[in-house]
Parts: C-alpha cells; structure tokens; sequence
C-alpha cells in the first residue's frame, strides 16, 4: 500500500477494532500509518506500531539513524516493536544493527525489540554476542509453509511467532477443496479457517488486506474454533512452498 491507501486502511483498521499495525520502512507508507493513527480517537497507548529496519541501513549508525527516520515518518514518541527487516548474512552487519537495537530499547524509544525471516542460527549468533533474545521473530507462515521446525524452536525460546503472508499472499491456497469444505461446515470464508488455523497453534497472524469488508472479517475470528481433526487437516497442506526469500540466502533491499 502507499501512503494514501496506507492512511485510508488504518483509519478504517482502528475504526473496527484493530490494534496491531504492521508497517516497514521499506514500504514506503510510514508517513500515512503515522497521519491515521493521529487523527483516529484510539488513544495512541492503545496501538501497537511494528515497524523494520530497511536492509540499505544495516549497521550500528545507520541503525541508529534509520530509527530515527522511522520515527519521524511516523510521528510518534516510540515504537512497540522494532524489528530488523532481513538478515542479509551477506552483508555481516547484522550484529551491528542488533547491538543498535539494544541502545534504542535502553532509551525506551523503543518496547520490545525483534527480528524478522532469522534462522536459529542467526539468532543464536545474536544471543551469543549479546545476551538479549528477540522477542519476536516475524516469517513467512501458511498453511503452504507451515514452518513447524521453527515454530517449535521459537516456543522452546520464548520468541513469539509472527506470521507473514498469513493468508498465502494471494495464492491459490484459499481455494484448496480442504479449506473451502472446513469453510462450509463452519459457515465461515476461507480466510476465516485459515486465521483461526494461525491463532489455535500460538500465531501471531498479520493479515493485510485493503478492502473493509475483508478486514472486517478477518476480525471476526474470536467466536468459533477449529476441532483437532481441523487442525491436523490443515497443516497437512504444507507443501514446502515458500513464496518469498529465503533467509539464509543474500538478498538485495
Ligand atoms: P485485499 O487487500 O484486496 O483484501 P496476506 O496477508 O497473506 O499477504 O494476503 C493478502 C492478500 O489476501 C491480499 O491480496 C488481500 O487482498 C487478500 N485478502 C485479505 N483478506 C482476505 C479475505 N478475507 N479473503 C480473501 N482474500 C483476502
């Protein structure tokens, strides 16, 4: 989303009843997060602002200096959650930028400080350096790419999973004859059995979406359950299909 439609999708998110924004310097949106959420009457401590750290800024300064970006872009004291956007292990600087995310959660200019598509591994690099865990780690999670490993290394850590591309992007995966009958038992869409999947393993799913009536529904997901046969049924769907990056591999952003 851009500014605009970025503005106009937060006004309408905190108006039903989201809490959790979800942004990124690299989206280039910032700015209208930042002019909806201080024209909504939802006092700001009750939003909750993620936003990430760009790759082109990797490094302590940088680090330093893009926070400081993020900030002003959106307009507030502090942020709840910092993430680092990527690892970009080609690049070797991510320890740096961690050492950066720890002097900014010092100053309490930001809450709580994470990262975003880390292997354990990675992690285990930054721990080992520094002796702060993230608290969250966000990855591209479906029910294509249900991640299990990795889900239950971050719940043997205390690392909360945050789900990117909840609902597979766009992709056919809300279609599959599977979801579409669980929908019609429940009587609920596909996205809705596909949220709820998220919510029942422990997930922190950040659907996107522009449309009000799909943002509205995928609220409504807090009044039915999914039985454990749905479940099993559900994260037999993952066929190892990742659609974004791969972490471990050197990417450009
Ligand atoms: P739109 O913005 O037009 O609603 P993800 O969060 O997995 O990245 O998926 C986002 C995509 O899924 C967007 O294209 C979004 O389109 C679409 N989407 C979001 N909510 C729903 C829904 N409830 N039903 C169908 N598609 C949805």
């Amino acid at each position: 989303m851009n500014n605009a439609q970025a503005r106009e999708a937060v006004a309408k998110g905190l108006a039903l009843g989201y809490r959790l924004i979800d942004t990124a310097a690299l989206y280039g949106n910032e700015t209208g997060v930042g002019e909806a959420i201080a024209a909504s009457p939802v006092p700001r401590d009750e939003i909750f602002i993620t936003t990430k750290l760009r790759g082109a800024q990797h490094g302590y300064d940088e680090t330093l200096a893009g926070f400081e970006e993020s900030r002003n872009r959106l307009g507030v004291d502090y942020i709840d959650l910092y993430l680092i956007h990527w690892p970009l292990p080609g690049r070797g600087r991510y320890l740096d930028t961690w050492r950066a995310f720890i002097e900014l959660r010092e100053r309490s200019l930001v809450r709580s400080i994470g990262v975003s598509n880390f292997t354990p591994a990675q992690i285990d690099h930054l721990v080992t350096e520094t002796g702060r865990w993230p608290v969250v780690n966000q990855i591209e999670l479906h029910p294509d790419f249900s991640q299990a490993k990795l889900r239950a290394w971050h719940t043997e850590h205390r690392i909360v999973t945050q789900a990117w591309s909840p609902l597979g992007a766009g992709t056919d995966i809300l279609h599959h004859p599977k979801i579409l009958d669980m929908a019609a038992a429940h009587r609920r869409s596909p996205a809705q059995i596909v949220l709820r999947w998220h919510l029942q393993l422990g997930n922190v799913p950040i659907p996107k979406s522009a449309d009000p009536g799909r943002m509205a529904q995928n609220l409504n997901v807090f009044t039915f359950a999914l039985s454990d046969e749905d479940m099993a049924a559900l994260s037999a769907l993952d066929r190892g299909n990742r659609l974004g990056a791969d972490p471990d591999h050197h990417i450009e952003l």
